[in-house]
């Protein structure tokens, strides 16, 4: 069998994360900069069905066994192999490696789950649709953290801006303006399983402060929509900020973060929030091709290790 390599994309959400996870709306765009590879190639002469993994990033190099049944890799492999009917493991070695850094809010255990069905799949000859492949990163993603909305899987499946809530059919979005977003690190990691679970632990402990704000996210997802849809810019930029507002009044921010946001607002940024998870990982800020290198500065300065700006084109 030929060796094939396959690739998925990071993604970024603008407004609407963990209120998407109960069933509120979110907005959530690639990053298709940043992504990560799988190759899966034949291994001659090694014993039949011994399935070797590499992923530098994360630690690991070794037999598919030594992972144990619950991690995400095996669990994303034996779901395929289900799927497909594939009773024997193939001989092989895949290979697993990333520009997107892991655990920082960019989608990054999607994005392993979706190259790696990719790629094995069309290794064993069957390559997945757009929606299976979907479906299968979500049962998978179930496994990295017990409470996925779906929302990256299915942004980074389809790599397009996505309007989408839980339950619903995912409505693809066509903007009419180009967007550039400054984003920075905060250089902390964090998983997302820990941030959804401690805000499930509030809300579940103290709804009536919680779901004021829930709420609230979800009328901007649901504004910032038509913005984002129409390029009014300004109306988008405030609809980020005011959900990051909500986000730090659900202990979701950290002071890293703050500082971030502050200094991008301070630099002309049209809007500025946490993006993912949060308590850690990136910020994200709205800019134009004005304000882009002086909030970029002002991020560097502000201590971020790391500031890129991504580009959204218009629908065509
Ligand atoms: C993580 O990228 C987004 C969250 O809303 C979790 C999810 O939707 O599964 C925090």
């Amino acid at each position: 069998m030929p060796a094939m390599s396959s690739t998925a994309c990071g993604k970024l959400i603008l407004l609407g994360e963990h209120a998407v996870v109960y069933h509120s709306p979110a907005i959530a765009i690639p990053l298709s900069s940043l992504r990560v590879r799988t190759t899966v190639e034949a291994a001659i002469g090694q014993p039949q069905g011994r399935l070797q993994i590499k992923a530098g990033q994360l630690g690991i190099d070794h037999d598919l066994e030594m992972l144990g049944m619950e991690h995400f890799l095996v669990q994303t492999l034996e779901l395929l192999f289900t799927y497909l009917g594939v009773k024997q493991r193939p001989t092989c070695l895949v290979t697993i490696t990333a520009d997107l850094p892991l655990s920082a809010g960019l989608g990054s255990s999607a994005a392993i789950v979706i190259s790696l069905l990719r790629a094995m799949s069309a290794f064993l000859g069957h390559p997945l649709e757009l929606h299976d492949l979907n479906e299968l990163a979500f049962q998978s993603e179930k496994t990295v953290h017990g409470r996925p909305s779906g929302i990256d899987n299915t942004v980074i499946t389809y790599e397009k801006p996505v309007y989408y809530q839980r339950g619903e059919e995912p409505e693809f979005l066509q903007p009419s303006h180009g967007y550039a977003f400054v984003v920075a690190d905060t250089g902390i990691r964090k998983s997302t399983g820990g941030s959804v679970a401690q805000l499930a632990a509030d809300l579940a402990a103290n709804p009536t402060a919680i779901q004021p704000h829930l709420d609230a996210i979800a009328d901007l997802v649901r504004e910032g929509k038509r913005s984002f849809q129409t390029g009014d810019l300004a109306a988008l930029g405030e609809a980020m900020s005011a959900d990051q507002d909500h986000l730090s009044a659900l202990r979701l921010s950290c002071p890293e973060l703050d500082a971030l946001v502050l200094a991008a607002r301070q630099a002309g940024a049209l809007g500025a929030k946490l993006t993912g998870g949060g308590m850690g990982g990136h910020m994200l800020a709205l800019v134009t091709p004005e304000t882009e290198t002086k909030v970029s500065q002002a991020l560097l300065s502000a201590g971020s290790p790391r500031v890129f700006t991504t580009h959204l084109k218009p629908a065509e």
